[in-house]
């Protein structure tokens, strides 16, 4: 049997603060980088690390920290973009899992392929974008997605998803229901455009070509806007600790958004694709209720964008996890609507 050359390092008692975009500090008792699924395949034969919980981190830019962990901390950093295929329009491209979602965003741009680009910026890796089916500015990954490859944590054999077995919804996806914490996602395979339609319905998107007065945009002029976007309103986690979005935007029946929509006509509304419902933004009823820029030591809501929770430093995960509760009981008191959280919260 090979054996990996060098056995990965299992680390104890390790801070958690670079691994988390909150910037939350609590450690983790066991702690490993993970290069390639053989070293991850071999360590869990040994038996070691039977006795603890395996969890898998991405980027760490969809989780909020509240206590030390107690379990083996696998950080996923398999790597690697291949072309798998080919035809007369589109180009399959496999990106390994621990690729960064927006290096992934500007290979495919460089080369010309369409489909991913309005999603530039999204914190977070390749693999972890599945499990809550990312988006942003009218695309989300679900539309140029063709298949996984995740290692079950069972059998410990590998199994191939394609888009029906995915189960994707708004920012849900098999793994984060059934298939929670039975899969460790090692690959993502791309179904990307060569034909360039660039995709510019969303209106802020159009604003900013329009300001620059591009007519007929290439998919880096669309990518170049999407930054610009999200760099005006979203936080840069480098600067301030956040998770992006701290809630999904609530979608309710036509009855009961009829009856929002009447106690506040001005509310932005949408309908939601392939059914019935209608989505509300959460950062209007937010900002609405008042709390948009509110500081309460060093937890917080962004002042440029009220669904983004922010830590001003030192904030530890619980001040946040409390805050995102009083907003919560406000939403439902003022406009009767329940908000669900976007990040995980461990
Ligand atoms: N709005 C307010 N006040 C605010 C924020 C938003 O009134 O403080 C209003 C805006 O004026 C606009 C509407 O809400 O009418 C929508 O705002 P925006 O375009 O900023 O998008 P969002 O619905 O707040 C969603 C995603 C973002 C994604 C953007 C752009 C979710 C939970 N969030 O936010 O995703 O970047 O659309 O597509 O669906 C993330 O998931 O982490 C994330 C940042």
């Amino acid at each position: 049997m090979p054996l990996v050359k060098s056995a990965p390092r299992v680390l104890e008692n390790v801070s958690m603060l670079p691994y988390n975009t909150f910037g939350i500090d609590v450690s983790a008792r066991y702690f490993v980088e993970i290069n390639h699924l053989q070293e991850y395949i071999e360590l869990v034969q040994t038996g070691n690390y039977a006795h603890v919980k395996h969890l898998f981190l991405g980027g760490g830019s969809n989780l909020l920290l509240t206590k030390d962990i107690e379990a083996l901390v696998v950080k996923i950093q398999m790597d690697g973009i291949e072309v798998v295929d080919e035809d007369a329009d589109h180009i399959w491209v496999k990106a390994g899992a621990g690729v960064v979602w927006h290096d992934f965003v500007c290979y495919a741009v460089d080369h010309h392929w369409a489909g991913i680009e309005n999603m530039s910026l999204i914190p977070g890796t390749v693999g972890a974008a599945p499990m809550q089916n990312i988006g942003a500015y009218g695309v989300e990954i679900k539309d140029t997605f063709d298949h996984l490859d995740a290692l079950n944590l069972t059998t410990m054999q590998l199994e191939r998803f394609d888009t029906a077995r995915c189960a994707f919804g708004y920012r849900e996806s098999y793994f984060k229901h059934e298939g929670k914490g039975q899969y460790l996602i090692t690959a993502v395979c791309f179904r990307l455009n060569k034909q360039v339609e660039p995709q510019t319905s969303y209106g802020a998107i159009q604003s900013v070509l329009a300001e620059k007065g591009i007519v007929n945009p290439g998919i880096n002029d669309v990518a170049n806007a999407v930054i610009e976007i999200r760099q005006s309103k979203l936080p840069d986690p480098k600067e301030i600790g956040n998770s992006g979005s701290f809630f999904k935007n609530p979608t309710l029946s036509a009855e009961a958004a009829a009856e929002l929509i009447k106690g506040y006509p001005n509310i932005p509304h949408y309908p939601v694709e392939g059914s019935s419902m209608i989505k509300f933004p959460a950062g209007w009823l937010i900002e609405q209720a008042g709390w948009k820029g509110y500081r309460s030591g060093d937890a917080g809501v962004h002042a440029k964008q009220a669904l983004v929770l922010v830590n001003y430093g030192h904030a530890k995960g619980n001040e946040i996890q409390m805050l995102s509760e009083q907003i919560k009981k406000s939403i439902l008191e003022k406009f009767g609507v329940v908000l669900e959280t976007e990040v995980n919260i461990l």
